[in-house]
């Protein structure tokens, strides 16, 4: 199997300062698109899940569908949970085969954060996974997690002493980045994350990805963000192309799933393809 600790994959990636997709799948097609895609750039892909999509499959069930997915690839992938505030989905996880996961405590104070994010480091390194640190929300809702509010943004001191004593393999700092579509082009404070790079070496992870300019990502991943997330981006591509094709059935009163699910597969392997172009990704795999 051409699974790799996540460890691995962003510190290659941080110290030849390429982004590695971190794509958000939903179902068993999303992840063929996204495979296929890494496949015919010869990329490492991050899959991540939400905790709505492990609840709506159940644990089990779900790493049952990736491991089948993947056991033909031969680029490497890493399969990690996204924004997770809750102890037992995050110990199910690691139990059951992740290879990361990103324990969200940003609702916690920092200090009673850093102390379970300790924790979570520790358990993760018995299975041989690795652990992604929050201290400060990533504005917007995304499956059910998060808020629309502004989040408080901590002292780079503060986010330093956090990443050093809880010793996270990757950091997402909050950068005027949010989740869903931008209702205005971001203002993004990058200097935060060379500051961070600088001061701890570890990879940070880029949230928010959908509608941020070719320019930003190009940025901030020279700045080190090595991990590259984007959820939107497939959402929506897999329900426009299925809708466009819907369309057509109507039109025509001609009703062939497979030929729906090639559409979907092949719109939403084209979108995760340009991201892994785009953030340099291509011909990376090892
Ligand atoms: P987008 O939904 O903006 O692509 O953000 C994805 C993300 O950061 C997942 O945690």
């Amino acid at each position: 199997m051409p699974v790799v600790a996540m460890k691995e994959m962003l510190d290659r990636a941080l110290a030849e300062r390429y982004g590695v997709a971190a794509f958000n799948i939903i179902n068993d097609l999303s992840i063929e698109a996204v495979l296929a895609a890494a496949v015919q750039e010869r990329a490492p892909v991050i899959l991540q899940t939400s905790v709505k999509t492990v609840r709506q499959y159940g644990r089990p069930r779900l790493f049952g569908i990736f491991e089948a997915l993947v056991e033909d690839v031969d680029v490497p992938v890493t399969l990690h949970l996204d924004h997770c505030p809750d102890r037992t989905v995050i110990s199910d996880c690691l139990a059951g085969g992740w290879n990361s996961v990103l324990f969200d405590a940003h609702e916690l104070d920092v200090a009673e954060n850093r102390r379970q994010t300790t924790e979570v480091v520790a358990e993760a390194r018995r299975t041989g996974a690795h652990v992604e640190g929050e201290i400060e929300g990533i504005q917007g809702v995304e499956d059910d997690i998060g808020s629309d509010d502004a989040s408080t943004v901590q002292s780079l001191e503060t986010a330093v002493e956090f990443i050093t004593t809880t010793g996270v393999d990757c950091f997402a700092p909050a950068i005027g980045n949010a989740h869903g579509q931008y209702k205005q082009a971001p203002i993004l404070n990058a200097q935060r994350v060379t500051d961070l790079v600088e001061a701890t070496g570890i990879p940070m992870a880029l949230h928010g990805g959908t509608g941020l300019s070719d320019e930003q990502f190009t940025d901030l991943i020279a700045r080190g963000c090595a991990k590259v997330n984007i959820s939107t981006a497939l959402k929506e591509t897999f329900m426009k192309s299925g809708l466009q094709f819907l369309r057509s059935s109507a039109e025509n009163d001609k009703w062939d799933p497979p030929s729906l699910f090639r559409h979907q597969r092949a719109a939403v392997a084209d979108m995760a393809a340009r991201h892994i172009r785009l953030f340099g990704g291509s011909g990376r795999a090892w």
